[in-house]
């Protein structure tokens, strides 16, 4: 079963062709990966998905209903996706708390406490509750970035580029612990990353994109074992 479709988007900037006739989909509680090169798409394709951004043709549908075609554009709060941007955009003079609760400030009282409460204790981050963001390390800012989204409960979690802001040492572990919160909360997720590991490890498929297309979505396995081009064969075969 198809949750979220993206049907033959493309997208330009000006004459520039950024995305050609994309098309993929995800199933409920998939995690996909879209592995490539610096400017080949890949956050234009977050961006528009998430309604930041207007396709030229195309349609996306979630759960069989249209958020866009030609005629139905739903604006971004109408989507009830969740985006993670590259560097967490964190609210500075918010702390963690509120942080976490911004999204869901409409809701009572008792309702943001019980959400604060799981979500902090998802992140491992309870003690830290009362500081501000500069008072934490660029994983635990992450994990509260990924905290605050998830609050939301949105129907589909967006992170771009989720570790590259973060030493080399962290990133194993953060990568473990962000695969960790997602699986205990079955969030359907597309990650975009320019880092093949990431892809291999935490996906359960991977999109490859290059200038704006396709060139081939499968499972890890079979991305190492039945490379569908020269391009892909050299990306992980060196
Ligand atoms: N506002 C803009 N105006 C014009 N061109 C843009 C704009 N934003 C992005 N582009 C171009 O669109 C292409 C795709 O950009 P995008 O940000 O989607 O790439 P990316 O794969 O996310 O790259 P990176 O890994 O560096 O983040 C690039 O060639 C980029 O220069
Ligand atoms: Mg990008």
């Amino acid at each position: 079963m198809e949750y979220i479709k993206l049907e033959n988007i493309s997208f330009k900037y000006g004459k520039k062709i950024i995305l050609d006739n994309i098309s993929f989909s995800i199933k409920k509680g998939e995690v996909l990966a879209i592995l490539g090169e610096s400017g080949s798409g890949k956050s234009t394709i977050l961006r528009i998905i998430s309604g930041l951004e207007t396709p030229k043709t195309g349609k996306i549908t979630i759960d069989n209903h249209i958020i866009f075609n030609k005629n139905i554009n739903f604006p971004p709060e109408k989507r009830n996706l969740g985006m993670v941007f590259q560097d967490y955009a964190l609210f500075p003079h918010l702390n963690i708390e509120k942080n976490i609760t911004f999204g869901i400030s409409h809701f009572n009282k008792k309702t943001k406490k019980i959400i604060l409460n799981k979500m902090l204790k998802l992140v491992k981050l309870e003690e830290h509750s009362k500081k501000y963001p500069h008072e934490l390390s660029g994983g635990q800012q992450q994990r509260i970035a990924i905290a605050r989204t998830l609050a939301t409960n949105p129907k589909l979690l967006l992170l771009d580029e989720p570790f590259s802001n973060l030493d080399a040492n962290l990133q194993s572990s953060i990568r473990k612990e962000i695969k960790s919160i997602i699986d205990i909360e079955k969030t359907t997720t597309i990650f975009v990353t320019h880092n093949k590991e990431d892809a291999l490890e935490i996906a359960d498929r991977v999109v490859i994109i290059k200038d704006g297309k396709i060139i081939q979505i499968d499972t890890p396995e079979n991305i190492i074992s039945n490379p569908k081009s020269s391009y892909v064969k050299h990306l992980f075969h060196y």
